[in-house]
């Protein structure tokens, strides 16, 4: 990688900040958000900056867009880094109590497609996270791992005692970033959590590759008047995860005491299994597409069906997912009919 381009800070980002109506002299905890140009980078960004609460965002732009975060661009420190370059996240990391590190190649069939740039970003990126937030005395790092750690499983729904069993290049890679994770808690006594992220979606979900999330794609297509096609049989199955809910379990994970939290693993879904046929019909419904789907051979390296226990983030912070599946796709629907300049809808060749 070339050397990180540095954007010069925004003014407010390089004022002191304190707590609202707290001790001016207390030092306000200051977040840094890996991806932060991404959709979870950014939604975690706007939530904090909602809060009061100060965030610092890295992003290189190769995924992540400037539109993300141009709501919040002037109440965020801005730098423009990339995770693979080590020496690029020094400054970047000076001061930070806080990562949640959501930076990453985050597609299995990209993964599948091209292994050594996805190991270089979701490997060799995650480490260099964590070297700079252990030298740069970070109190915690959330990691954003995934649900694709388990592969197929002979029961569900998948807890976390399951033994993982990586089915993509993709899995093995998030699933290494938190052997990872758990390796900087116990070696250099940095805290970690890492939260296995079930099929995340919500507003800001980029629709535009075909390597997109399934609900931004079928949404974007529908509205367009276009037939989504679903891969396989359309009984695959998925415990889709509301944006918010996935926001929420990033900051109870971040605040909660490090005895409950600390070098563990917690599964972030809804603990409900939707397939991809019942998808297209709540799609269907909230969009007023009338068309058929199309239906297109299964995706090398797919996972069959996937379902959290979330028993374990229950209990350990207090994880609720507040939104659930109708209520995040009704939201998501709404969000996309309201964008300026949607993105036209890619393939869905691979
Ligand atoms: C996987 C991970 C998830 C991770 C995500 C990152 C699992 C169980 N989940 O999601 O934790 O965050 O990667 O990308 O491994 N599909 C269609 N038509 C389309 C697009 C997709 O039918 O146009 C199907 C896919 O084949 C798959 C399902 O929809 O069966 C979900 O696909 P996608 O949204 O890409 O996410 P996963 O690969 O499940």
């Amino acid at each position: 990688m070339g050397l990180a381009l540095r954007i010069p800070a925004n003014d407010n980002a390089k004022k002191t900040f304190h707590r609202r109506g707290g001790d001016k002299n207390q030092r306000m905890a200051s977040h840094l958000i890996t991806g932060v140009a991404g959709f979870i980078g950014s939604s975690i960004a706007r939530e904090l900056v909602h809060r009061g609460e100060r965030v610092r965002g890295i992003d290189n732009f190769e995924t992540g867009k400037q539109e993300n975060i141009a709501s919040i661009r002037d109440r965020i420190e801005f730098v423009e880094a990339d995770i693979r370059d080590h020496d690029g996240l020094k400054d970047a990391f000076a001061g930070i109590d806080y990562v949640f590190h959501q930076a990453a190649l985050p597609s299995v069939p990209l993964s599948v497609g091209d292994p050594v740039r996805a190991h270089n970003i979701n490997i060799n990126g995650t480490l260099n996270v964590l070297l700079a937030a252990r030298d740069a005395k970070v109190k915690r790092v959330v990691y954003a791992a995934s649900s694709s750690a388990y592969g197929e499983t002979v029961t569900l729904p998948k807890r976390e005692d399951m033994m993982p069993n990586p089915v993509s290049p993709y899995a093995v890679q998030k699933l290494t970033g938190e052997l990872y994770m758990q390796c900087f808690s116990r070696v250099y006594g940095l805290e970690t959590v890492s939260l296995r992220y079930f099929n995340v979606f919500g507003p800001h979900q980029d629709p535009g590759s075909p390597y997109s999330g399934v609900i931004a794609k079928f949404i974007t297509q529908m509205l367009e008047g276009d037939s989504p096609t679903i891969f396989g049989d359309g009984e695959t199955s998925r415990d889709f995860t509301y944006i918010d809910n996935a926001v929420q379990a990033n900051l109870l994970a971040a605040s909660a005491p490090a005895e409950a939290v600390s070098g563990q693993v917690f599964n972030i879904g809804v603990a409900r299994q939707i397939s991809l046929n019942q998808t297209f019909q709540a799609l269907r419904e909230i969009t007023g597409f009338r068309g058929a789907a199309k239906y297109a051979p299964q995706r090398v390296g797919d996972v069959k069906h996937s379902l959290a226990n979330i028993a374990r983030a229950q209990k350990a912070f207090n994880y609720s997912p507040d939104v659930d599946f109708e209520e995040g796709l009704r939201r998501t629907v709404a969000w996309y009919k309201l964008r300026p300049h949607p993105t036209p809808a890619a393939s869905t060749a691979i």
